[in-house]
């Protein structure tokens, strides 16, 4: 079966960078990205490049020579569910904030209003894609739903699971170069194949079928959640030696260079920062970790629950270190954060260490400076609200969101850098140093700076994971 029309169900980090690359790559296939979200439609329908709602490099430029062509970006739901042949589903699934599971299990609330939607609308055969990363078994489920809550006809649904590996600030790059994709379906029917067969061949328009893979739905979902968790896993290993590193005068980067070459443990991912951030690495291993223990299984569970305590602990030393260094008490002293994002290159906050090590800070009565280039204040401010720790009039007056990284440093009595952007490395650090408070503190929370060249300006500095 050859795929048309492709509709996306979510216009965010995943399915507008996705679907923006099919329709670049596949001009023969029209796309439809549908949200409920009428302001994130029309940022993605902005005329202007420099206000999509995802910022990432080389996007404007995939969306400008698809956009209008093949490319659509719509409110219209159900028109854009009835007209395709293939529905992408790629909503957030969040960790439950109630009920049974909160705190760990994915929140499917917004898959299953998809897989309602689908099964009210269609008229005829689907193919379903599950592009949210889902606990295993959830196809089963979306299965049920589509069989079941029809509108009458008599319409026939292949799941197939396609979880996405693209990581943010480099996701147009991982999109047009995937290590691999991973199809999943019913390997055990012809419909099954036939329906993996026409996803494999969007992909095969500029992926080569040898990275192309396909499984059994099962080991599809799965692999996902699998793929983070060993990801977050080596972040939380060399960031707990990090802290040995420390103590024993032992440096992280060393550490970190000495293993990695070692072809069996490889260079990647080992390096150590305050803490790794993201919308999906902790809510991908709770819920791991709770599909684990719905099993019975406690030892699994345990075993990646240490993750996540570990990277707790990393945010919460770097934030304690500031304030013992900082003489005990950074009460009503201004610390300056370079960075919010929760890595360089994107927009997005979400869970980012920046967020909990500012907490903290608030907590006892600092004045919290933040410069980031690439996010918004009424994002920093939602951020902190959003943890209830105080109220939102209290986070106003503790934290102030600069557009310039000098004015935000003024004064200080510590920079701190959060995110590892570029563009810090290039800074005229003699001039800041000599706006500070001295002494001037610097804190590195992710290894970026020549703190040789920094300490003979003056600055007294701190990197992560340096014991000299
Ligand atoms: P997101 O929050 O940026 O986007 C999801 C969008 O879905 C939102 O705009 C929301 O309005 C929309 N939506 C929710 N319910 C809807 C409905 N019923 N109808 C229409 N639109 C609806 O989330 P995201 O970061 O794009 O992540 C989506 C999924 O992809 C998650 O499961 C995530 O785990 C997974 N994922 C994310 C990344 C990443 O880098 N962000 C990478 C790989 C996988
Ligand atoms: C991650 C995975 O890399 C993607 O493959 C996956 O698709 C995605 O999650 C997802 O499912 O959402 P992402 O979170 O966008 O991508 O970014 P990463 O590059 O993985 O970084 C995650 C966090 O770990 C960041 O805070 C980053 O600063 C931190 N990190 C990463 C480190 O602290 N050290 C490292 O060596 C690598």
């Amino acid at each position: 079966m050859e795929v048309k029309n492709i509709c996306c169900i979510g216009a965010g980090y995943v399915g507008g960078p996705t679907m923006a690359v099919i329709a670049q790559k596949c001009p023969h296939i029209n796309v439809t990205v549908v949200d409920i979200n009428e302001k994130r439609i029309a940022a993605w329908n902005d005329k202007d490049l420099s206000k999509l709602p995802v910022y990432e490099p080389g996007l404007d430029k995939v969306v400008e020579e698809a956009r209008g062509r093949n490319l659509f970006f719509s409110t219209a739901v159900d028109e854009a569910i009835d007209k395709a042949d293939m529905i992408f589903i790629s909503v957030n699934t969040p960790t439950k904030t109630y009920g049974k599971g909160k705190g760990m299990a994915a929140d499917l609330k917004y898959i299953e209003l998809c897989a309602r939607q689908i099964a009210r609308v269609s008229k005829s055969d689907k193919i379903v894609v599950e592009k949210s990363t889902l606990p295993v078994r959830t196809a089963s489920a979306i299965k049920s739903i589509l069989d079941n809550t029809g509108n009458g006809s008599d319409v026939k649904f292949q799941i197939l699971s396609n979880p996405e590996f693209l990581a943010e600030g480099t996701a147009v790059e991982d999109l047009l170069a995937p290590d691999r994709v991973l199809v999943g379906g019913d390997t055990s029917t012809e419909e099954g194949k036939e329906a993996m067969e026409a996803l494999v061949s969007v992909y095969a328009n500029w992926v080569s079928r040898d990275h192309i893979l396909t499984t059994n739905v099962w080991s599809s979902e799965l692999s996902k959640l699998t793929a983070n968790a060993f990801l977050a896993q080596r972040v939380s290993s060399i960031n707990a030696l990090s802290e040995l590193c420390e103590k024993t005068g032992a440096d992280v980067n060393e550490v970190a260079r000495a293993i990695g070459m070692d072809s069996r443990i490889g260079p990647k991912f080992l390096k150590s920062s305050v803490g790794f951030g993201g919308s999906c690495f902790q809510k991908d291993i709770l819920n791991l970790v709770y599909i684990a223990k719905t099993y019975g299984l406690n030892e699994v569970a345990d075993y990646w629950e240490q993750v996540i305590t570990m990277n707790d602990h990393q945010k919460r030393r770097f934030a304690h270190n500031i304030i013992s260094t900082l003489f005990n008490t950074v009460s009503g002293k201004k610390i300056a954060f370079l960075g919010w994002a929760f890595k360089k290159d994107t927009n997005d906050t979400r869970e980012s260490a920046a967020i909990y090590v500012a907490d903290e800070l608030l907590s006892e009565q600092s004045n919290v400076a933040v410069y980031d280039p690439k996010v918004s204040e009424e994002q920093i401010y939602a951020d902190v609200d959003y943890l209830n720790t105080r109220s939102s009039e209290e986070n106003r007056e503790g934290i102030t969101v600069y557009e310039d990284a000098y004015e935000a440093c003024k004064d200080a009595h510590a920079i701190a850098i959060l995110t590892e952007w570029d563009e810090f490395k290039t800074y005229d650090w003699k001039k800041l140093y000599d706006q500070m408070q001295k002494p001037a503190f610097l804190f590195d929370g992710r290894g970026l700076l020549n703190i040789e060249e920094l300490e003979e300006i003056g600055f007294v500095c701190y990197k992560i994971g340096s014991g000299k």
